[in-house]
């Protein structure tokens, strides 16, 4: 994969998903690229039905970080 002048934020939040937002670009585990908005929130807790997004999984088995 060819490398660009990213400049993607990434913030952690409290007890939830990692908000991403700025110039980036997500590649599934097949090697293509998922469309997405412009900010993103990616499951930390593992629980997530649509890894690698977050669906809110992490407030009902309580993740805690
Ligand atoms: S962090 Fe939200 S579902 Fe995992």
């Amino acid at each position: 994969m060819e490398n660009d002048d990213s400049n993607a934020l990434f913030k952690v939040i409290p007890n939830g998903p990692l908000e991403v937002s700025g110039n980036f670009r997500v590649v599934n585990s097949k090697g293509k690229i998922i469309e997405t908005d412009e900010i993103i929130y990616l499951c930390r807790c593992g629980g997530s039905a649509n890894k690698p997004f977050c669906d809110d999984t992490h407030i009902r088995n309580r993740f805690s970080e």
